[in-house]
């Protein structure tokens, strides 16, 4: 598709028509794209922009997994097709020396207790002029960093191939296997950061994974247990 207001929106009225699992909405450019927390996300023409219909067993713990699962996801490919060191950077962002190249949103349709269905958003700053998203800040391209546009169908492809991997562990129950990838993909543990829960702010370290969605703060005199869904933001310090 060439422009939308968002490739969630696209896959949540798609959902409601009856569309099937791993159904996936692209769009060259988003008039309203949205990241974490509402916030706007540019996405100009160039960039990789879409969504996937997941049709899950259902608990809200599996939609707490997806930014990670996502955000991996994208990490493992850029690393290989681009060898560039793009690192997931908690909770939902991916990271090439600290410069932003991708972010992730999942959101979800519930029905009780149960999730209906789950739409993981994967934005991927790849073919434009870092100055079209000035409002970001330090952000990064793939074509800048990889010194020429990238190939983005070969990107997707490979994105896709990794989601619908490390989705098939989530539901077979591996998640100590993504949990490992991700130790072995990600740049926050051990960092200083300020966390903005919505009744109170952290000052610590990022410790370690303890599920998907749950991460440990160390704290001076103390360890927190956060869920990451909980967030309002993180500032990584330089430490
Ligand atoms: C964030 O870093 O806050 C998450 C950004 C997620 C952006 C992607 S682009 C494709 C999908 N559609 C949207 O409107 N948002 C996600």
């Amino acid at each position: 598709m060439h422009q939308c207001t968002s490739t969630n929106d696209i896959v949540e009225s798609s959902a409601r028509t009856g569309a099937p699992h791993g159904f996936v909405s692209i769009c060259e450019t988003q008039s309203a794209g949205r990241g974490r927390l509402d916030r706007s996300w540019t996405s100009p023409v160039g960039g990789v922009w879409l969504s996937i219909l997941l049709r899950p067993p259902g608990r809200q713990s599996f939609l707490d997994s997806l930014p990670l699962l996502g955000a991996l996801a994208i990490s493992k490919t850029v690393s290989a097709q681009l060898r560039l060191k793009a690192r997931v950077r908690w909770p939902n962002d991916v990271v090439v020396d600290d410069r932003k190249i991708a972010g992730v949103l999942a959101e979800a349709k519930s029905m009780g207790n149960e999730l209906a269905y789950a739409i993981l958003g994967l934005g991927i700053n790849a073919n434009f002029n870092i100055d079209e998203i000035r409002e970001t800040t330090n952000a990064a391209t793939l074509q800048s960093l990889h010194g020429a546009p990238i190939d983005r169908v070969a990107l997707i492809c490979a994105v896709l191939f990794e989601t619908e991997n490390l989705y098939e562990l989530l539901c077979t129950g591996k998640v100590e296997k993504i949990i490992s990838l991700v130790r072995e993909f990600e740049c926050s543990r051990g960092r200083n950061v300020k966390v903005k829960l919505p009744s109170r702010e952290l000052l610590g370290t990022v410790d370690d994974y303890e599920t998907l969605g749950r991460v440990c703060i160390l704290t001076p005199h103390e360890s927190h247990s956060i869920d990451t869904s909980t967030v309002l933001s993180v500032e990584y310090q330089s430490n």
